[in-house]
């Protein structure tokens, strides 16, 4: 690390100590970090983000051995802590986040009130070094203004906070680009609350059974979805977004049509496609989110394109859908919620019996 980076580093570090808030880049999207045991900063997270305060926080940690000191030591948390290690040992440093019973001293001004405590420890170097700078423990929520996309880029972060927090670490563009995978290990068998780039498979493979949010790719279920912040409405576009799920050429076909009609009436109009597809399209905005045999570049550029609608003022867009495999399940999670589940499926080849459809 450069010498210059490594002083901003500390600085930074003093700012989270002395209770004020930095945003900063992590793998996955960028966070806005506060020290996470001090309950003053916990609150002006909330009131930066105009997030609920019944939406808790994640704990980002620097090293496995200090998330003893926030989870609770007891009989019960023990085999929990043995599955942690687990999963740490394969995954961390990385894009996962575990829940486990918390310690007294997390405050639960952080928590939202909940007896658990979110806990991840980053890849990213610069997150890693602002966390020991700072003290050890950041709670970190996407640096967004709540209900808009998570950043990807420290400019989206600019633009939703700049004069609420401190400073903003500009580490460029991330490099997954939606947020960590949360496991609860609180419940057995574990369960995955919220999908990311570390799969129900990958984590299956490390502790046997591990179970889904039955909430994560419907909004049918009729439950409450068992992290706080998946129930609120998310990651939304202003203008209204459809999914449409088929074959290449029928769902062009149709798009164009829709596109077509809408742009005769004056509406504007947007389409989320992808490298194989971005020139069968008419709509007035074409956006390509990145190439279907890289599911990653599509979750690393779709936050950034629903930004992009906003700016563009499109009223009307349209996505194609995407396989459920891999990440493929975290990408269509995101989109489905910012498409408040609005699909259109005009195939019956469409892999997946989770999508809920109106
Ligand atoms: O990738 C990420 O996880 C990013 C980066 C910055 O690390 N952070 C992030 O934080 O996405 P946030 O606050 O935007 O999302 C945290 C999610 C929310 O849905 C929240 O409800 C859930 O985690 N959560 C936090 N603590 C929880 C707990 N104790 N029990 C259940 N869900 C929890
Ligand atoms: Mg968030």
């Amino acid at each position: 690390m450069e010498e210059d980076d490594k002083e901003c580093l500390k600085e930074a570090g003093e700012i989270l100590k002395a209770g004020g808030l930095v945003a900063f880049p992590t793998e996955t999207v960028y966070g806005l970090g506060g020290d996470a045991l001090n309950p003053d900063s916990s609150r002006k997270i909330y009131a930066a983000k105009g997030r609920p305060s019944d939406n808790p926080l994640i704990v980002h940690i620097c090293r496995f051995e200090d998330i003893y000191r926030i989870v609770a030591d007891t009989e019960e948390s023990r085999k929990m802590l043995a599955n942690a290690r687990k999963l740490s040992d394969a995954f961390w440093p990385g894009p996962l986040t575990m829940i486990l019973p918390k310690s007294e001293e997390v405050p639960l001004e952080t928590t939202g009130g909940l007896n658990t405590v979110a806990i991840r420890f980053p890849s990213h170097k610069t997150a890693q070094a602002l966390i020991a700078y700072g003290g050890g423990y950041v709670a970190a929520p996407s640096a967004n203004t709540s209900g808009r996309p998570s950043p990807s880029l420290a400019r989206h972060v600019q633009e939703d906070l700049n004069g609420k927090i401190d400073m903003i670490i500009d580490g460029g563009e991330v490099e997954i680009g939606i947020e960590s995978t949360i496991v609860d290990l609180t419940v057995e068998p574990p369960q995955i609350l919220r999908p990311g780039y570390v799969t129900q498979e990958m984590l299956s493979r490390v502790l046997g059974t591990v179970d889904t949010d039955v909430t994560i790719l419907s909004d049918k279920s009729g439950q409450a979805p068992k992290a706080p912040g998946m129930k609120y409405r998310h990651y939304a576009p202003k203008g209204q977004l459809t999914i449409v799920a088929g074959t290449k050429e029928k769902v062009a076909a149709y798009i164009n049509e829709e596109t077509d009609r809408l742009q005769a009436q004056g509406v504007k109009t947007g389409v989320i496609a992808t490298e194989e597809t971005k020139n069968l399209y008419h709509a007035d905005v074409v956006k390509c989110a990145g190439s279907r045999t890289d599911e990653l570049s599509v979750a690393k550029h779709l936050y950034g394109i629903l930004r992009d609608f906003d700016e563009e003022g499109t009223e009307k867009m349209f996505s194609e859908s995407f396989d459920y495999a891999g990440i493929g399940q975290a990408v269509m999670n995101r989109l489905l919620k910012a498409a408040g589940h609005h699909v259109d499926r005009k195939s019956t080849r469409l892999n997946s019996s989770h999508v809920s459809e109106s």
